[in-house]
């Protein structure tokens, strides 16, 4: 093994533990608790991103990380304090509501990611602590401290940037899981089972190949046929409650319309694939899942 090689791998190595040490679920739970408790209403659903189909804190984090690398940037440009300092007040009063949308995405996930997401939490509020700081000492004139503290603050914001990225991308904290379901479904109709399979008003899990389909027959006859794992975080829909046309799921609450899979609460940020029924004259239930194949 080449020592490059090698040093890679420590660090992924390294990363990847974050998500097994069971010493921080102590913290997680109260933190948790208090996230969950804070009476956002309908805003939750905004810092999840519901309404632009993806997670929020990854837009929101653009604003402080380029106010602080300008900054710095600035820093090393005579005669640009005022404005230097002025991008590293931007920054620290812009994390918060980048914060917000990372905690309420943070208190829906698997441990394993709530782990590696204190962590990276943790690593950014002490970016955010030295920025404000770095800010106080400028305006004092101690523009040397201000400026260490200030690059000080952009190493801590770097390396919660790489969490956030190992956190989002190897972990696959806030992504899409229905994603792969057109990938896997030959394009076509299929069969689902007959009628008289899907008791009125109960929901049943079924397998079109390798996709788990929640299959619900409403009492007026018709039949509405979803991706069964929820797009949040693979939660079992067809274990969820079924209240006013729409399948509650049972891991974090998201919740879906059955008629066309909208996610109509979050944290779900993806619609659920809804599949298109026909029954034949002989009650074979035959489905399909539009752009599959
Ligand atoms: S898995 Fe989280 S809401 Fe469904």
């Amino acid at each position: 093994m080449s020592g490059r090689g090698g040093c890679e791998e420590s660090l992924l190595r390294s990363l990847d533990a974050l998500g097994r040490m069971e010493q921080l679920d102590a913290v997680i739970g109260p933190v948790q608790r208090v996230v969950r408790g804070v009476p956002l209403g309908r805003f939750r659903d905004v810092l999840h991103g519901r309404q632009i189909g993806h997670p929020l804190h990854p837009a929101l984090v653009q604003i402080p990380i380029g106010a602080w690398v300008s900054a710095a940037v600035l820093d090393v440009v005579p005669g640009t304090g005022r404005s230097a300092r002025l991008l590293v007040g931007v920054g620290v009063v812009s994390a918060v509501p980048a914060a917000w949308a990372g905690w309420v995405d943070w208190a829906e996930q698997h441990e394993s990611q709530m782990r590696t997401g204190l962590v990276h939490a943790a690593t950014v509020a002490t970016a955010i602590g030295l920025y404000a700081r770095s800010w106080v000492h400028r305006g004092r004139g101690r523009t040397a401290w201000g400026k260490a503290l200030g690059f000080a603050g952009l190493c801590m914001a770097g390396t919660g940037g790489m969490l956030g990225g190992h956190l989002a991308f190897r972990q696959a904290a806030g992504t899409n899981k229905t994603e792969p379901v057109p990938h896997l479904l030959e394009e076509g109709w299929h069969i689902v089972g007959g009628v008289e399979d899907f008791p009125v008003g109960e929901a049943v899990r079924r397998e079109l190949g390798e996709v788990p389909v929640l299959v619900f027959r409403q009492p007026g006859g018709r039949i509405h046929v979803l991706a069964e794992r929820c797009s949040h975080q693979s939660g079992p829909l067809s274990e969820g409650e079924i209240v006013d046309g729409c399948v509650e799921c049972p891991w974090h609450g998201s919740v879906f319309r059955l008629a066309d899979g909208m996610n109509v609460r979050g944290p779900a940020t993806a619609p659920q694939p809804a599949f298109k029924v026909r029954v034949d004259g002989d009650g074979t239930v035959h489905v399909q899942l539009p752009g599959a194949g």
